[in-house]
Order: C-alpha cells, then structure tokens, then sequence
C-alpha cells in the first residue's frame, strides 16, 4: 500500500549540468499533479542547513526546460557532510514537514543523501531520499547514462571543431583539455567524435612515447600536417603535455583549456527527455513508498535501484569504445 506523500522538497547539487532544470521541472509538474505539494531547496544541501526554500508549482517550472544551469542553485556543502549540519538540515526538513527529498546531482550529492535518511532513522524520523544522476562527467556507476553527458559532449566537439579549423590553416598541432578529473567519459567520446590525433583519459596510464609521440608521427607519415590532442583533465595538464610535444616532436602546440564552458548551454534532446523521464520516476518512487532510491539507466530504460546497493556499483571502463578510439588513432597508413 502506498504511504501517502504529501510534502516532498527537490534540490541540485554538486557541479551543475545541462538538464538538471529538466529534470526539476519534472519532479515539479509530477508530483503538483498528483496532489503531492513540492518544496524547492536552493543552493543544494546548504539550503535545507539554512532553511533556503522556495515554494513551487506548476507555474514555478515555466519555460525552464531549455535552460542551462539549475534554477535552484547549486553548491558543493561542506557543512553537510558532518553530523552537526545534517542534524540542522534535519531540523529543516521537519520543520516544512518534508515526506521526502529528490536530489538531483552525482556521486557525492547521493552520499549526502543516504546519510541525511540514516540520521533522521536514527533520531526516529522517516525522510525518504531519491537521487537523479546530473554529471557532465557521466560517472555514476549505477547508471549508464547521467543527465548532462550528451549536451557536455556536442558543446565541447563543437569547440574541438572550431579548433580544428584554425590549426588545419596554421598546420599546427592543438592541446585541448576537457573537464573529467577522475572520469574520462567525456574525453573518450568527444575524441572519437571529432576524429582526434590522440587522446589521454585518467582511466589509462599514459605512456608519452606511445599515447602521444608516435600517433602524432603516425598522423604527419599519414599526411596530416595539423594535430589535434584531447586530455582529460585528470589524465594531465595541457600546458605540460603542451611542452613536453615541443621538447619531444619539435613542433609548437598551441593549448586550449576548454573549462566550464562545457558545463553551459541549452540541454539537448536526450538530456532533455532523460530528464523529464527521472524526474517522474523520482517522484513515482517517492510515492510508492520505495525506502531510498536512485534513479537509473540501464540499457535505455529508467529503473529505480536500491540507494546503498547502488552505490556499492562501479562502472566498467568502455573497453570496446577505447579500442574504437586505439583503431582510429593508430590506423598505419601507405608510408607504414
Ligand atoms: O561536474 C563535474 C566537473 O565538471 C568535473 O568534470 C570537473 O573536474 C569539476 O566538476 C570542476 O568542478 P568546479 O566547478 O568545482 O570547478
């Protein structure tokens, strides 16, 4: 039998991506339609230790779904993450009478999560929590897709492309940095995506020589006069990566940090529609009284999956799509 929910509170948190305003739309319009009255909590978890709310309804969600960024605000909360700030927060969520929270963000934001429903369990209160995945990085392991990825990617191609056309006419070799510091999602894709010299994820140890170094020769005994380079950020520097080409391939790369850049814009389609698909289902999951939840991909369908179990879940690194990537960029040409 389905608890009866009648108060639920939505926040963003964590590094923002495209999408996350969809998917509060959605929660939003969901639950306000199912007689389910809806808080939204602004500036992350910071906003239930602070008592930052707004209240919302159907008309509060207008002509967001286009919007970059998170109408609610988003921060990363240092004072959440200890038992003293949870207990304020806590205070918060019983204050506005909160049945449940749906947290739309990554890995940390469902960690922050779980610990906020453990402490009120303690302390004797029921608060369910529901996370929605929203990473540019798409490095939820629970999850394949994460809310953000595809609009991150053609951002950051379109950038790559506009490169490409200044370093063809110069014949020059560019460095790209994109954003991933323990992730190489984005790189992987974005580097197939625009046919890159090379490129280097954090999930692979670099070996300069080979990663680097030689696809650049590879490339020039190909024909290509220009190069274009893609590093995760957490893979290295660009600027480094950018000097050592100088020292070891006698050519002068010019480097590009890509930046938050890749975290702005008007969501796509796919994250649009993802979005709006986890928010219903966060609020369905609410409603039938489900315990804590993520909401997930898997094989392109939404499911929800038991909060603890997953997060215990880790993603298993592309192997196929890596050796799409080795295949087209260390193809030996006539001169091999
Ligand atoms: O949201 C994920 C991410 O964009 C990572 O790719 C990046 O390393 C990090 O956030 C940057 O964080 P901040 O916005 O705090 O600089």
């Amino acid at each position: 039998m389905d608890r009866q929910v009648k108060r639920i509170g939505v926040l963003t948190s964590g590094g923002d991506a495209p999408g996350m305003n969809a998917a509060v739309r959605a929660v939003v319009r969901t639950a306000v339609g199912r007689g389910i009255d809806c808080v939204g909590i602004r500036r992350g978890w910071n906003g239930l230790i602070n008592s930052d709310f707004i209240r919302m309804d159907a008309s509060s969600v207008s002509h967001i779904i286009d919007k970059g960024g998170t109408m609610l605000y988003t921060a990363r909360s240092e004072e959440f993450m200890g038992p003293a700030g949870r207990a304020k927060a806590l205070g918060t969520c019983k204050l506005l009478g909160l049945d449940g929270i749906v947290a739309i963000g990554g890995d940390g934001t469902f960690r922050g999560a779980l610990a906020l429903s453990r402490q009120a369990a303690e302390s004797g209160e029921s608060l369910s929590v529901v996370g929605i995945p929203a990473t540019i990085d798409n490095d939820i392991g629970c999850s394949h897709y994460t809310i953000g990825f595809d609009t991150a990617c053609n951002t950051t191609i379109e950038c790559i492309d506009k490169l490409r056309d200044t370093m063809q006419s110069h014949e020059r070799c560019s460095v790209v940095e994109v954003m991933g510091r323990h992730a190489g999602y984005l790189a992987l894709y974005v580097g197939i995506a625009v046919g890159a010299t090379a490129v280097l994820i954090p999930e692979r140890e670099v070996d300069f020589e080979q990663d680097i170094v030689e696809k650049i020769r590879r490339a020039r005994l190909n024909g290509s006069t220009h190069y274009m380079v893609v590093v995760a950020e957490g893979a290295g520097s660009a600027v480094e990566i950018g000097k050592r080409i100088h020292q070891e391939v006698g050519i002068d790369p010019r480097v590009t940090v890509l930046g938050h850049i890749q975290r702005g814009g008007s969501p796509s389609a796919r994250d649009r529609e993802t979005a709006s698909r986890m928010g219903y289902a966060a609020v369905m999951a609410l409603e039938q009284d489900k315990g804590n939840r993520i909401i997930a991909t898997q094989d392109g369908r939404i499911v929800d999956l038991d909060m603890e179990e997953a997060l215990a879940m880790t993603k298993t690194f592309e192997m196929d799509r890596y050796q799409v990537l080795e295949a087209l960029t260390n193809s030996k040409g006539p001169g091999l």
